[in-house]
């Protein structure tokens, strides 16, 4: 597909936007029929996943198109109630497919386990202690996940700090350890939880917390892009937009929603491939404020030409193996629809998403304002909620846009004209 079809892409009816997806990713009919069945997870699987289950709940899939990463093109399956975000990336894409899309880094798949310990009177010396017994530490670690090693992944490193608190001094030990292509929560917990005695008996302190760290660190992704100046909307949309992204970076409060916006393109792929959610909201957040003050996780600037590039950099604790993403059914399809061969890769991708729907809000931000392209998913929401559908659904929307008259009221009216 060329990144310029994804306008012709959200017109086509539903059932021929599944085809075409399904016909570049290869997907058999039964994986088809899953992604149109709402209840393809089964209440036994949904069952096994969290506690006390009464039902399921689904979502809307989306897949923006066009997105063009290292020099591939891909389809991101988007899993989310919010309208206007999917057609954002895709838009972001096709400014971005100008200068060959967007180009992304990694700094690995490593996690961090933390364990705090007390109550050491020689915490200095307790901490050197640890280092000398690193390839002790490092063996219990690794004996508690051969699958793990045998996948080249483990223990890779160790970090001491003693850190001074409201209740004294701690001694917090991070096992740094290669998840690869798991998110690897499960992994590293054990290992912290099955080091914990050993540490107490190198420092003689008691372990008190034991768990992962959701700041990644060790497993942040970098993505960059540069937008024509003529294709961003000329000089003045360019300059507008940087100063639009410095808000974010001078004030928490734009900041908030800057990142949210970047996150509305990351969250709904997380959610798509069953990963967890709430770890990259937290990792992304806290990696926001790493330096002191909260502040914007992308930078947009102007080249020597004119021309407007941008940046995003955040922990991306995600994975392809293990947890919902083998459970769910449609998890396993959006991945097989992704087509990527490693968690690194899905990482690499998300943030590519999350700096292009960032540059289609700003964009947005900078010149009409996002109300405008908002209304008609508005209007169109309030007529399905007024009982609409089909042909006249179509025609009330037209109408309420047409006349800016855009309310539940009015949907309802025009509802009861067209003897529906
Ligand atoms: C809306 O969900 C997200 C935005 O508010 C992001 C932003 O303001 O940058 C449009």
């Amino acid at each position: 597909m060329k990144t310029s079809d994804f306008v012709t892409f959200s017109k086509l009816p539903v059932q021929e936007r599944l085809e075409q997806i399904a016909q570049a990713a290869g997907l058999t009919q039964e994986e088809t029929a899953i992604l149109q069945n709402a209840n393809s997870l089964s209440m036994e699987k949904a069952n096994s996943m969290i506690d006390n289950v009464i039902g399921r709940y689904s979502l809307p899939l989306g897949c923006a198109v066009g997105v063009v990463v290292n020099g591939r093109e891909y389809c991101v399956p988007m899993a989310f109630e919010e309208p206007s975000v999917v057609l954002g990336v895709s838009y972001g894409g096709y400014m971005s497919a100008f200068t060959g899309g967007v180009f992304t880094s990694d700094t690995g798949s490593v996690m961090i386990a933390q364990v705090m310990l007390m109550d050491i009177p020689d915490i200095h010396s307790a901490k050197n202690k640890l280092y000398e017994h690193q390839a002790q530490i490092t063996e219990l670690c690794n004996a508690q996940d051969p699958v793990l090693v045998s996948f080249g992944g483990g223990m890779v490193g160790l970090d001491a700090r003693v850190v001074p608190s409201a209740v004294g001094q701690m001694l917090v030990v991070h096992l740094k350890v290669d998840t690869k292509d798991a998110m690897g929560a499960n992994a590293v917990n054990t290992m912290a939880e099955a080091v914990s005695p050993y540490l107490e008996e190198i420092t003689g302190g008691t372990a008190y917390t034991r768990i992962l760290s959701n700041l990644a660190v060790e497993r942040l992704v970098r993505a960059r892009t540069t937008i024509p100046q003529e294709v961003v909307g000329g000089e003045s949309v360019v300059d507008k937009i940087v100063i639009t992204a410095a808000f974010a970076q001078a004030d928490p409060f734009r900041a908030a929603t800057h990142n949210k916006g970047i996150m509305n393109a990351i969250s709904p792929i997380v959610m798509a491939t069953g990963n967890d959610l709430r770890a990259v909201e937290a990792g992304a957040h806290a990696y926001a404020a790493i330096h002191g003050q909260y502040t914007s996780l992308s930078t947009w600037e102007k080249d020597t030409q004119g021309n407007l590039c941008g940046t995003l950099e955040l922990p991306m604790a995600v994975g392809i193996v293990g947890g919902a993403t083998k459970i769910h059914p449609t998890a396993g399809i959006a991945l097989k629809i992704l087509g990527v061969q490693s968690a690194c890769e899905l990482a690499q991708v998300m943030v590519a998403c999350g700096l292009l729907q960032n540059l289609s809000a700003l964009k947005a931000l900078a010149t009409e304002g996002l109300q405008k392209g908002h209304m008609p998913r508005h209007a169109r929401n309030l007529a399905a909620t007024a009982g609409a559908s089909g042909e006249v659904l179509e025609k009330i929307v037209e109408q309420m846009v047409a006349e800016n008259k855009i309310n539940l009221e009015y949907a309802k009216e025009l509802l009861a004209q067209y003897g529906a």
